[in-house]
């Protein structure tokens, strides 16, 4: 069996083929970041815009490098959401209209589903059932999985997420969008402990989170230093920004390890690409002996792959779309 799937939720329109065994016969990616960095964040008409410009090439680049014809494909997948709207729909109406032409079953997924299975990407992969952290622009949420199709959250963001955190403090500091990446590389010659920004435990036993205290404690931060006319240090501002994300990120995951007696913890979405997250977490499982499971960085951001692992899931549970099936803007997983 083949899976073509397809994600355009945000910013980077994507296509996959996948073979059921999770071998990854292609995954192409067209990331939008240089037509957003200049306003500091996605521009929702403009993310919509390139994605009806790229969708058939991409499709067209995933085939190519899967030595594969639209005619071997034997299910369609596609992020049906949650994401921008406009977005959204360009890669799910283009799916349902291939998988109309070619008489072949329509699946559509959750982008969270996706992020919450990317890591059976990867040739070590988790047995079920884990506790997952799901990181990224729009999410930061926790969640047991106890098969590739039930999950449960357990926590969430009640404002900001940790990668629009990551995202504003940079346009904050003047470094470009997306903030993550650039931060992390900053961080890397600043003292985590410089500047001691708040973390928001939110009260002992919450598994929620809040990062929108910490953006403006680093604003007032940067506000002050600049009206008295003092520099920016800011590889430390970086790092010790990261280093408040990181601690209630780690922290919150281990406590809801603890709860649900999952041995088996996962991370997925934008920001498990961080490289401070990935090694101050793997530290804490080896401390307490669990296992971690991390999709790799190209895995962690917006891909189609995922969508094809989670798509076939669903598949196999009797999932299907209609042509007239809608797009939405908010999971019911989240
Ligand atoms: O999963 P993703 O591609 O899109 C969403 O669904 O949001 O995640 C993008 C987010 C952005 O906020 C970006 O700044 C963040 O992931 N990100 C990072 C890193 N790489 C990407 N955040 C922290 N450190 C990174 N290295």
């Amino acid at each position: 069996m083949l899976i073509l799937a397809i994600e355009s939720s945000c910013d980077d329109t994507a296509a996959a083929v996948l073979e059921p065994d999770n071998h990854l016969r292609s995954s192409v990616i067209s990331s939008q970041n240089e037509i957003h960095a200049r306003f500091g964040g996605i521009v929702p008409e403009l993310a919509s815009r390139r994605h009806i410009e790229m969708i058939r090439p991409v499709v067209e680049e995933a085939l190519a490098q899967a030595g594969v014809q639209l005619a071997d494909i034997d299910l369609i997948a596609a992020t049906q959401g949650p994401g921008l709207v406009g977005s959204l729909l360009v890669g799910f109406t283009f799916a349902k209209a291939l998988a109309l032409v070619l008489d072949r079953p329509c699946v559509g997924v959750d982008h969270m589903a996706g992020h919450l299975l990317s890591c059976l990407l990867e040739a070590d992969k988790p047995i079920f059932p884990y506790t997952a952290l799901i990181v990224s622009g729009g999410n930061t949420s926790i969640y047991t999985v106890e098969d590739p199709v039930t999950y449960t959250r357990l926590g969430r963001t009640r404002d900001d997420a940790a990668g629009e955190a990551f995202d504003k403090v940079a346009k904050l500091l003047g470094l470009g969008y997306p903030g993550g990446p650039v931060i992390s590389q900053l961080a890397v010659d600043g003292d985590p402990a410089a500047i001691a920004f708040p973390r928001a435990w939110l009260g002992e036993d919450s598994l929620d989170f809040s990062f929108s205290g910490l953006k403006t404690s680093v604003a007032n931060h940067v506000n002050t230093q600049r009206r008295t006319d003092q520099p920016l240090a800011l590889a430390d501002i970086c790092a010790s920004f990261q280093e408040a994300v990181v601690t209630v990120l780690v922290k919150k995951t281990l406590t809801a390890a603890a709860r649900t007696g999952h041995t088996r913890i996962v991370l997925g979405g934008g920001v498990a690409a961080n490289p401070r997250l990935r090694a101050v977490m793997q530290q804490h499982c080896n401390d307490k002996g669990l296992q971690l499971f991390m999709p790799s960085p190209i895995f962690c951001t917006d891909n189609a792959a995922m969508i094809a692992v989670a798509g076939y899931h669903q598949f196999l549970r009797g999932d299907r779309v209609d042509p007239d099936t809608d797009a939405y803007s908010r999971s019911p997983l989240n």
